[in-house]
């Protein structure tokens, strides 16, 4: 689907499609009261029969006298106007163009970007849009066939109106933002949502590797030689139960001034977690290929900020491994130790994505990072508790979870403060080792960001789970069933607040 921007007026434009939105109760814009007109009171009798009112999600297709220059024109419900906000903008797009897949349209236009938005500017209302209108049309087609296909097929081309044309090269740069961060989205949904016999850890370092290429940053891939050699004691434990063998992948995209610190982001890469000795039940097991997703994340982001020439250091660290059970596996009871020094005592092979995670944030201070962030599919608590509607986020400074927070809401993946008190250490303290992997049942998403902390000792840090958010059983306004891709657009929004700070 390609994407331009256009000045004209909506009922001047020719398209098989023409996309209106309209506030909830409010037909009072010129542009609906004109179309009213022209159609001899449609919209208003659709309203009077209570077919439409413009409520979120409401859709209402109409077909045009044909003189007219649209083939049909799809009326999507906006909500109420005081709370249109550029999330509200997404998804409405979103939903517009999720109704027009599979329909076999040659040219859509959208007039979704002419709806003001107080605080908010015309770039950010195009990116928005774009964002929402390609994201909803994403499909996880490699392994279906043609004739499924069929049912996919995307209009082959979307124009977003805007009202004059010295607004173009604004809205143009605005499209072309949002089309490599939608690459790199629809990158990190493709890496979960392909199945566990297809993705092993030296897989997924292939797909770091050909992202390296498309977005020219440096991609390593530390071996499993090179990783018991170093005393990756942790990384290792978790992954001897496979027969594939374990990596650590690390990006850079050096794009700041040599001597700036980079930014450090850590992500999960369990390529399929069946829970090892701990066996998980057999209920949704296939839901856990999606356990690399916040090693997905990073590597999306990475794309995304060498696609966008942000003007940083980044470093992104993904251990990759499989958690099977078999007879080399580790058993609860056993003690390893990590690349810290640090023993842990595993009280439940259940919990190895702490594991990992403790020897890749131990591992990426060699670069000196001015901060760490690590995203991870960790604990089904956060799924119990923060739904599908946020991420947990904790750390030990309390400046940069307000900055990830801010990102968050500006662009639609929220994010959920849950305290990091002290008092937790209690819970992962080992009578026999330093530290336990579990820390029972109450707080688990707490309890495993209190594991992980002694490992961030001395750096900023911040860490989010995403257990709840990057897989969806159901489709969201611009999300299909299956990976999220979610933190990619979370973290691209945070590093763009550092290389551009707007307040
Ligand atoms: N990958 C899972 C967490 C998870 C569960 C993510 C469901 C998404 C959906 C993680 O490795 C895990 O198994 N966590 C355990 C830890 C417990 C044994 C301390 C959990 O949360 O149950
Ligand atoms: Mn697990
Ligand atoms: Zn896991």
């Amino acid at each position: 689907m390609e994407l331009k921007a256009r000045a004209k007026d909506p009922f001047k434009v020719k398209a098989s499609c023409l996309i209106l939105g309209a506030w909830e109760k409010g037909f009072s814009t010129p542009l609906l009261s004109r179309l009213d007109q022209t159609m001899q009171g449609a919209i208003r009798r659709a309203v009077r029969s209570g077919e439409f009112s413009g409520k979120k999600g409401e859709m209402l297709i109409l077909h045009p006298s044909p003189e007219f220059p649209a083939q049909k024109i799809l009326l999507v419900g906006v909500g109420p106007r005081n709370q249109f906000d550029l999330e509200q903008l997404r998804q409405a797009a979103g939903r517009a163009l999720g109704a027009l897949v599979g329909q076999h349209l040659s040219q859509v236009v959208c007039a979704l970007p002419l709806l003001a938005i107080p605080q908010a500017g015309l770039a950010e209302r195009i990116q928005a849009t774009a964002e929402g209108s390609l994201l909803a049309t994403y499909r996880f087609t490699r392994y279906q066939s043609r004739k499924t296909l069929q049912e996919t097929l995307l209009p082959k081309g979307l124009t977003l109106l805007v009202e004059r044309p010295k607004d173009l090269e604004q809205a143009d740069q605005a499209i072309s933002t949002a089309t490599r961060i939608c690459r790199a989205v629809s990158l990190a949904r493709d890496l979960v949502n392909e199945p566990g016999n297809v993705k092993s850890p030296e897989w997924l370092a292939d797909q770091a590797r050909a992202a390296a290429a498309e977005g020219e940053f440096n991609c390593t891939v530390i071996d499993r030689q090179a990783l018991v050699r170093d005393g990756f004691g942790a990384l290792l434990g978790v992954a001897q139960g496979s027969e594939r063998e374990p990596c650590l992948i690390l990006l850079e995209h050096l794009g700041g001034p040599a001597d700036a610190a980079p930014v450090a982001l850590v992500g999960k890469g369990v390529v399929f977690d069946a829970g090892g000795i701990s066996l998980k039940p057999a209920e949704k097991m296939d839901e856990m290929k999606m356990d690399m997703a916040g090693g997905a994340a990073v590597i999306g982001t990475l794309l995304a900020a060498a696609l966008l020439k942000l003007p940083i250091n980044l470093v992104g660290v993904i251990p990759a491994v499989e958690n099977l059970p078999s007879g080399s596996a580790i058993r609860p009871g056993d003690i390893l130790t990590s690349l810290s020094g640090k023993t842990i005592e595993v009280l439940n092979t259940d919990a190895e994505g702490r594991l990992i995670l403790a020897d890749a944030l131990t591992y990426v201070k060699r670069f000196a990072p001015s901060l760490v962030i690590d995203l991870a599919t960790l604990t089904l608590a956060c799924v119990i508790a923060r739904c599908k509607h946020a991420s947990a986020v904790l750390g030990n400074d309390q400046s940069l979870v307000r900055q990830l927070i801010k990102a968050g809401e500006s662009c639609g993946e929220r994010l959920w403060q849950l305290p990091l008190w002290d008092e937790y250490d209690q819970q992962v303290k080992s009578e026999v080792a330093d530290l336990k992997n579990t820390g029972g049942r109450p707080a688990g998403t707490i309890t495993a960001a209190a594991f992980l902390k002694p490992f961030a000792e001395g750096t900023r840090w911040a860490h989010i789970d995403i257990a709840g958010t990057a897989w969806r059983d159901k489709p969201a306004p611009y999300a299909t069933k299956g990976g999220t891709g979610v933190g990619v657009r979370l973290l691209l929004a945070y590093l763009q607040s550092l290389s551009c700070p707007r307040s």
